[in-house]
């Protein structure tokens, strides 16, 4: 049985590679796309070791369209099809109004929705052929405002917004386009987002708090939420946004 092909930005770490590993142990073939070459190579390495799923690593900027197609050109040719997009890549910052500069939020503009963008427009032919789905990566910042988030809030609602807009356009072809809304999930990424002269721990603890659970998540409790809206037992679901928060949104 040909076995179904998923494409995961921004896999090489985090929650994107939860979500390759979730994805090949539901029995996809995962192309694993990450601008960082060195660890989507380990992640697939990993993956192939422990599965029997077909898992490649393919170097991408998803804020360039000229990568972006030759990517989905080469899972293409590896693959011969394409039946799920996970639009993971995405970076925050931790500055507000008066800090953030133009080059910072064009640069995390275009990695976070133009990336998002440039992936579904050069997938959604083969998502046609497939019937397939798009599943975003938004997050609580792009429900609620979140201090000293100013570019990286804007970029999530945005974000939200494609979700819902490619849910209307795409439905008459059968694809189906959801979000998951992650809350606060530890890892690298959170590295950029101490305050100025907070310590490793005051920092943890603060996050921490926010949640009304008192922790943080962990990329398998997201890329769960993921893998059940690319997957078939979420049929009904189109234009959704899956808030998965410990709770931080419902206060
Ligand atoms: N960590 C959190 O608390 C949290 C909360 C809500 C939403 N999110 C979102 O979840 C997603 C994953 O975050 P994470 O915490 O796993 O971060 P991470 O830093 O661990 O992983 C992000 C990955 O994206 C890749 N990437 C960044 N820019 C890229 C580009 N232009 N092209 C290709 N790859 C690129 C990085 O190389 C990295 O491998 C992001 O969209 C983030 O905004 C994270």
């Amino acid at each position: 049985m040909l076995r179904k092909v998923a494409l995961v930005t921004g896999a090489a770490s985090g929650t994107g590679a939860a979500t390759a590993r979730a994805l090949a142990t539901d029995g996809y073939s995962v192309a694993i796309l990450d601008r960082d070459e060195a660890g989507a190579q380990t992640v697939a390495q990993e993956i192939a070791s422990q599965s029997s799923s077909t898992t490649v690593a393919i170097t991408t900027d998803v804020s360039d369209p000229a990568s972006v197609q030759a990517s989905v050109n080469a899972a293409i040719k590896q693959f011969g099809r394409i039946d799920a997009l996970v639009n993971n890549a995405g970076y925050g910052i931790a500055k507000g109004l008066e800090d953030t500069t133009d080059a910072e939020w064009d640069a995390l503009m275009a990695t976070n929705v133009k990336g998002a963008f440039l992936c579904a427009r050069a997938t959604v032919p083969h998502l046609r052929a497939s019937e397939g789905t798009i599943v975003n990566i938004g997050s609580v910042a792009g429900q609620v405002g979140l201090r000293n988030r100013v570019a990286y809030c804007a970029s999530k609602a945005a974000i939200h917004g494609l979700t819902k807009a490619l849910a209307v356009d795409l439905a008459e072809d059968n694809i189906r386009v959801n979000a998951v809304a992650p809350g606060t999930v530890m890892g690298p990424y959170y590295d950029n987002l101490r305050d100025d002269g907070e310590s490793t721990e005051v920092f943890h603890q603060r996050l921490a708090a926010r949640q009304l659970m008192g922790r943080c998540g962990t990329p398998e409790e997201i890329a769960a939420a993921v893998a059940f809206l690319v997957g078939p037992t979420s049929s009904f679901a189109t234009g959704t946004i899956l808030v998965v928060d410990g709770g931080l949104s419902a206060q």
